[in-house]
């Protein structure tokens, strides 16, 4: 039997575990694993290392016109480059996570990254996570998960996922960061973080990462026979 090469969105809050289930599911299927959110992570961090005012449309436009973002599939974590430079590490910086919302608002950004976005999925046999993957990215996926959890279970995932790679912030700072991105992706104007009505939701407070991921790859198996 050949089975179809689908594609995958997942959405959902900051703190749902979305890039942790996403990476699960990639290499079940052996899939390729795009992160969205790392991308808008990178282009804040080229924001920020260039000295670039986000209110100023001009520089900012210019840098979306040359920025180089790439994605680089590995077992354990998707490697981020921008021009050449590897920000995987750095992106996840606590200064980077305060911007990013701001930066992912802004509509030249949101056109440069989706476009990259639409034509890194062309193939299929992918899975995308972010806020607007079944929305506006991919609204034709074959399959289409809301993934969500308590804001006291997100923040307690964010933290553990941060402290293993060696970051220290407080699990307050932690909660903090994660409601104020919460509320500003969903009420940005540009593609705000909202369940596609066609997408499955899931609420994994009470589940691990492990059976989510599970619930998912059975899910996606239906879709691809
Ligand atoms: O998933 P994350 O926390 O790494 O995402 C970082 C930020 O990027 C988050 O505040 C929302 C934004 N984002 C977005 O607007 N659209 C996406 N598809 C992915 C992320």
């Amino acid at each position: 039997e050949k089975l179809k090469k689908i594609s995958i969105a997942i959405d959902g809050p900051a703190g749902a575990g979305k890039s942790s289930v996403a990476k699960l599911v990639a290499n079940r299927l052996n899939y390729l694993y795009i992160d969205t959110g790392a991308m808008y992570r990178a282009f804040t961090w080229a924001v920020m290392h260039r000295n670039i005012d986000i209110a100023d449309e001009k520089a900012v436009q210019a840098l979306a016109e040359t920025l180089e973002i790439r994605l680089e599939a590995d077992v354990e974590l998707c490697r981020v480059y921008v021009d050449g430079q590897e920000v995987t590490n750095d992106i996840r910086m606590p200064e980077v996570s305060a911007q990013v919302s701001s930066v992912a608002a802004l509509a030249v950004v949101r056109e440069k990254l989706v476009q990259l976005q639409k034509e890194m999925s062309m193939a299929g046999g992918v899975i995308l996570d972010g806020r607007d993957i079944g929305t506006v990215v991919l609204p034709k996926a074959d399959l289409k998960i809301f993934l969500t959890a308590s804001a006291d279970a997100r923040a307690k995932r964010r933290w553990l996922e941060l402290k293993n790679r060696g970051t220290v912030e407080s699990l307050q700072q932690i909660a903090d960061n994660i409601q104020a991105r919460d509320k500003m992706d969903s009420h940005r104007a540009v593609s705000p973080l909202r369940q596609a009505e066609d997408a499955v939701l899931v609420d994994n407070s009470e589940i691990s990462l492990q059976e989510t991921a599970e619930m998912i790859v059975k899910m996606a198996e239906e879709k691809m026979r």
